[in-house]
């Protein structure tokens, strides 16, 4: 049987080289590119899922982190709203705060002497209600100052050294685009031994500002590494319906 294989004319054997040449060529280039994502770098997978349950998912959107911050700042800078809240809101807000406050007092939690913290606290009435109760080493931070209460500070980056605060206080989880960095700067500026109180929405979906959605308290536990889940109860606080309590370990292991 005859097996030579038929000889190609002699025009197509250039043009078959430079094909194989160019296919490695763009391989290569593919290869080396990196794939840029539209949406601001979030974790692999932006629905985190808990052992213990419901997970927390991300919600998709924004094109930038400016565009999440000016969503967030189209609300807390609207002249309107500030003149509410520093008004007609002051003392419902103030009273129902400081009670949230007094009972973890109680607890022993909190203490006259302890140096606080209230995260994306707003005009600051819940600094407001920490002083009332005889917290008065208090501070509140939120991208948009109201002074003397709240300096102006991103709680994705908090502006305070290492083991700053006894105390952290928040009840804008839910507007984290970054969940674990929220918690990881919280796990920072607490002194060892120090204690953070959440309050998060688990039965209803958050406004229309949130950045994520929480469907149990797993998640939020598995975030605070190097913490010990302290207590999770019952409240009725502006719209959210849990409070999730955690204490730093003594000894720094993260
Ligand atoms: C629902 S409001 C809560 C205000 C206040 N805690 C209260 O209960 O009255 C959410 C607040 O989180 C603030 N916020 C959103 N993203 C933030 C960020 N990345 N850093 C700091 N504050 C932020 C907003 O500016 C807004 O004041």
């Amino acid at each position: 049987m005859n097996t030579t294989i038929p000889k190609l004319p002699f025009i197509i054997k250039p043009f078959l080289l430079s094909l194989l040449l160019s296919l490695t060529v763009l391989i290569f280039i593919a290869l080396q590119t990196p794939h840029h994502r539209k949406t601001t770098p979030q974790q692999p997978d932006s629905t985190i899922s808990s052992k213990s349950g419901g997970g927390l998912r991300i919600r998709p959107g924004y094109s930038s982190y400016d565009e999440y911050i000016q969503r967030q700042l189209n609300k807390t800078l609207n002249p309107k709203l500030r003149q509410i809240w520093t008004t007609r809101d002051w003392e419902r807000k103030v009273r129902v705060f400081a009670q949230f406050f007094e009972s973890l007092k109680r607890r022993n939690l909190l203490l006259n002497s302890s140096k606080a913290l209230s995260i994306g606290a707003r005009v600051g009435q819940e600094v407001a209600a920490l002083k009332s109760i005889g917290v008065n080493d208090s501070i509140g931070i939120d991208l948009a100052p109201y002074p003397p209460l709240v300096v102006k500070g991103d709680f994705h980056a908090q502006l305070f050294m290492n083991g700053t605060f006894d105390f952290e206080f928040s009840n804008v989880f839910d507007h984290a685009l970054y969940p674990w960095k929220f918690v990881g700067e919280i796990e920072r500026t607490l002194k060892p031994g120090g204690v953070c109180a959440i309050h998060v929405a688990l039965s209803r979906r958050a406004d229309k500002y949130s950045a994520n959605d929480l469907y149990s308290v797993g998640p939020l536990v598995e975030l605070f590494k190097d913490s010990k889940l302290v207590e999770v109860r019952k409240v009725d606080g502006f719209g959210l319906d849990t409070e999730v309590v955690f204490r730093k370990n003594k000894r720094r292991n993260i």
